[in-house]
C-alpha cells in the first residue's frame, strides 16, 4: 500500500511526523500513533471528538464534508472555517504531507 504521511500538530505546539497508509483514516493514523484523540465513535461521524485544524494550503485539497460531518462539527467545541472531523478524512496519494492541529478537548 501506498504511503500517505501526516503532519499533527499536537496542544502544546510540537509537530509529529506520522507515517499513514493510502485508504486510511486521518483519525486511524493518528490514534494509533497514540496522539491523544478521543475519536469515541471509532470512525463513524457520531462523536466529534476527532476533531482537527486543516492548514489552510490543504483546505482546498480536502472532500468537502458532508451533511452529517457538518452537522456533526455543531457539535464539537471552537469550531472554526478550517475545523473536520479526522474520521471523515481518508487518505490519498495527493494527501501525502497533509497537516493538522488537534482541537482542544471538549
Ligand atoms: S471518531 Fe467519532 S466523529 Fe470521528
Amino acid at each position: 500500500m501506498e504511503s500517505c504521511n501526516l503532519q499533527v500538530i499536537d496542544r502544546e505546539g510540537k509537530t509529529h511526523e506520522l507515517e499513514g497508509l493510502v485508504g486510511w483514516r486521518a483519525m486511524e493514523v493518528i490514534r494509533d500513533y497514540g496522539l491523544p484523540i478521543k475519536a469515541e465513535c471509532g470512525g463513524c461521524c457520531a462523536c466529534a471528538t476527532c476533531h482537527v485544524y486543516v492548514d489552510a494550503a490543504w483546505v482546498d485539497k480536502l472532500v468537502p464534508a458532508s451533511d452529517e460531518e457538518i452537522n456533526r462539527l455543531d457539535d464539537a467545541f471552537d469550531v472554526e472555517s478550517n475545523s473536520r472531523l479526522s474520521c471523515q478524512i481518508i487518505l490519498t496519494k495527493e494527501l501525502d504531507g497533509l497537516k493538522v492541529t488537534l482541537a482542544p478537548e471538549g
